[in-house]
């Protein structure tokens, strides 16, 4: 009988996740850092890292890191069922999901890419060093990865590896779920050119999630369209470079130069340019800010 309570006992403080320093779970510190879940703006959950990593089966995953451009390796949760535990299964009927970083990056990702391709959550490093790292894109600045950071199974992925950091913010705290087209004061006029809508999905991919339009987008970097558009104010030549080499322009500048991964640069540059023109046509006064803009 004695025996027979002192195992119950062992059992329970065993699957409590006590007297068990060898399994992996019990080597990460409790992470009690909070990430808000919404839906169409409104709160659906608020869940600490920790209470996260019971929702869904964690695993190590070597990622290519693009911003040290190396590869590592993270503990990570598989994001497709961590939105299906939070939201339920129609999260998948969704158009797009909105991440706001503590920093103000704001990249919105297609519903679609998490169904075609394995994103995840990574909430801490393999080896339990700091879960940081050097941003080589932004001056070697050193960066908190934490609370979650999406990375992707991208080290056999073409596509993956040429999207690049768009796709990855790090220091998530907001994971928004969007029904519909999230921004519509970003969208290009309607009858624009084949070019302006080009340029307007390179914008979408490789600009807005630092950078609003009409005050839609990510609030880590200025407006661009409101109230005096940069093609207003920059002169034509150095946009175009600005865009392709802002290190050329400004010494220490934290914007990063467009990706040199994508294959033709030159033209999706010129293709961006020629929607920001078409925006410049089409200026709104970012909602919810009345005033903050003093001419
Ligand atoms: C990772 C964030 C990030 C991304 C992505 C990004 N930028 Fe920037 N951008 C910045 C920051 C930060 C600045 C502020 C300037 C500085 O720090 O020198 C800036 C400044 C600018 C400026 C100058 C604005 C002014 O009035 O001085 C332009 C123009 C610009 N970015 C265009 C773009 C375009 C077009 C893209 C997409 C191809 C883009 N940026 C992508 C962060 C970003």
């Amino acid at each position: 009988m004695h025996m027979r309570i002192q195992r119950i006992v062992q059992y329970l403080l065993l699957s409590a996740g006590f007297l068990v320093p060898s399994l992996p779970a019990a080597s990460f510190a409790a992470n009690l850092e909070k990430v808000e879940f919404k839906k169409e703006g409104k709160a659906v959950r608020t869940i600490s890292v920790n209470d996260l990593r019971a929702l869904a089966r964690e695993r190590s995953l070597e990622v290519f890191e693009p911003h040290e451009r190396q590869n590592r390796v993270y503990r990570a949760l598989p994001a497709r069922a961590v939105f299906a535990e939070v939201f339920g299964k129609d999260w998948e009927k969704a158009r797009e999901i909105v991440f706001t970083a503590i920093d103000g990056f704001q990249p919105s990702v297609p519903v679609k890419r998490f169904l075609h391709h394995d994103g995840y959550f990574a909430f801490a490093n393999e080896n339990n060093g700091s879960f940081t790292l050097t941003n080589k894109l932004q001056n070697d600045e050193a960066v908190t990865l934490g609370p979650l950071y999406l990375v992707w199974d991208n080290t056999n992925s073409k596509e993956l590896l040429e999207t690049w950091v768009s796709d990855m913010p790090y220091q998530i705290k907001t994971i928004d779920l969007k029904m519909k087209e999230g921004f519509p004061n970003m969208l290009p006029p309607p009858g624009s050119s084949e070019d302006v809508q080009r340029g307007f999905n390179h914008f979408r991919m490789q600009c807005a999630a630092c950078h609003t339009i009409n005050g839609e987008g990510g609030g880590k970097a200025p407006e661009l369209n409101y109230p005096e558009s940069i093609v207003e104010y920059i002169k034509p030549e150095y946009l175009k470079r600005w865009i392709l080499a802002p290190q050329t322009i400004r010494y220490n500048t934290h914007m990063p130069a467009l990706a040199e991964e994508i294959s033709n640069r030159e033209q999706v540059t010129t293709e961006i340019i020629a929607y920001l023109k078409a925006m410049s046509k089409v200026k709104r006064a970012p909602s919810g800010n009345p005033g903050n803009v003093s001419r």
